[in-house]
């Protein structure tokens, strides 16, 4: 067992190293939820009910991790969630977190709003697992060439993020004076200059900005409120017809991030959407939402077994991820999680959760007795305990 193990066995170690390294705003930025959080909570809650019967007499069980989803074999049944403005965490975080997802034969998903271009990212991704998060252009041809610029920097995957209809509150950003154009209060200067570390990886890497919108701001429109701007550019408030837009005009694979209701699930596939991701946006955007893990089986039963359904929201760990695919994901994505490693650690803590994470799916399906992933759904629970 490496140092590292001893001294961050759990995300929770990860998360609260990253709390003591970051500026309050920083911090505040990747961990707050909306409201009085009660949606966070909502998903750890439900996470913790679904529970699995331990299997006795099971001999020597070596789990496969290995899951195939969207015709390729993935190392482990996992991947990089998208994180607008990750720089804000770490310098170059998407450069990162893109090389490691590479290394480690996973899928990484660039943001619409990353402090990265796709044509930066794209040199560190493989054949497939690049997908690239969009929040809606309004302008039809800024979708188009949006879409062109993606395609050609070689993202197989465009995920459409559909749970943002406008702004969230987010009151603990609202208390750490965080805002969408950067403002250097007396609160932020003091927070900025009790983390040294963090001022002077800023300083080396540049004020991390959000470059792809940015690059559709009208001329002539003030520098000052470029992030104001750029929020613009993307505030295209989507609608059926908009999806159905997107899908004529993108030939790859087609997502959804967001789905919550097993009602829209028909609708859905008949415009032509690939995969469905179910999705809260980790609380961060409405309170009084389902937990993802209980959208799960309705979902599931709506799209049919072989429409391929991915699941994020509140995965702390490899436990985490066992139930959701246990209750009808067929693959997980994590976004907080990578970040909490990078602001404790830096890249060396990309691969520690990846080992983190590996550990704790290994040590909890030797307790169920899965030999591989496809094993969990029989050992679940019949419903929350
Ligand atoms: C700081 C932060 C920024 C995010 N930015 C985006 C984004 O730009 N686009 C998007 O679709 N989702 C965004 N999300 C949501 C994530 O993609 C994902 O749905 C969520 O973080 C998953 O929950 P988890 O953090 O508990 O793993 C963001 C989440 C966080 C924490």
């Amino acid at each position: 067992m490496d140092d590292l193990d001893f001294r961050f066995p759990a995300l929770s170690d990860l998360r609260h190293r990253a709390a003591q390294r970051l500026p309050r705003f920083a911090f505040e930025y990747l961990d707050s939820a909306t409201g009085s959080e009660a949606g966070a909570r909502r998903n750890r809650a439900a996470l913790d009910r679904v529970g699995f019967l331990p299997a006795i007499l099971s001999g020597d069980v070596q789990p496969d991790l290995t899951r195939s989803f969207l015709g390729r074999a993935w190392t482990l049944p996992l991947g990089v969630a998208p994180v607008g403005m990750s720089g804000l965490i770490w310098p170059r975080a998407e450069d990162i977190l893109s090389r490691r997802a590479r290394a480690a034969g996973l899928p990484f998903c660039l943001s619409t709003v990353s402090s990265s271009t796709p044509e930066a990212i794209a040199p560190n991704l493989d054949a497939d697992n690049g997908w690239f998060q969009l929040y809606a252009p309004g302008e039809p041809e800024v979708l188009k060439d949006m879409l062109e610029r993606v395609h050609k920097a070689g993202f197989s995957a465009m995920v459409l993020t559909l749970d943002v209809p406008g702004e969230s509150r987010r009151e603990r950003q609202r208390r750490a004076q965080l805002s969408i154009s950067p403002q250097f209060t007396p609160q932020i200067l003091s927070s900025v200059l009790s983390h040294p570390g963090w001022a002077l990886r800023m300083l080396g890497a540049g004020v991390p900005r959000m470059p792809f919108p940015e690059a559709y701001i009208a001329p002539g429109q003030s520098s000052a409120d470029r992030f104001v701007h750029a929020g613009r550019v993307i505030r295209g408030y989507p609608d059926w017809a908009y999806l159905e837009r997107l899908r004529a005009l993108w030939p790859g694979t087609l997502m959804v991030k967001g789905v919550q209701d097993p009602a829209d699930v028909p609708r859905l596939l008949g415009t032509g959407v690939d995969v469905l991701w179910v999705s809260n946006h980790a609380g961060r955007q409405f309170e009084a939402g389902p937990a993802t893990i209980d959208s799960l089986p309705a979902i599931r039963a709506a799209a049919g077994e072989d429409v391929p359904i991915i699941c994020d929201s509140g995965i702390d760990s490899g436990l985490d991820i066992l139930r959701a695919l246990a209750r009808g994901a067929d693959f997980v994505m994590l976004g907080r999680a990578f970040h909490y490693a990078l602001g404790a650690l830096g890249e060396r803590g990309v691969d520690h959760l990846l080992h983190i994470l590996r550990a704790d799916m290994i040590a909890n399906m030797q307790q169920i007795g899965a030999r591989s992933l496809d094993d969990l759904p029989v050992r679940l629970l019949p419903s929350p305990c």
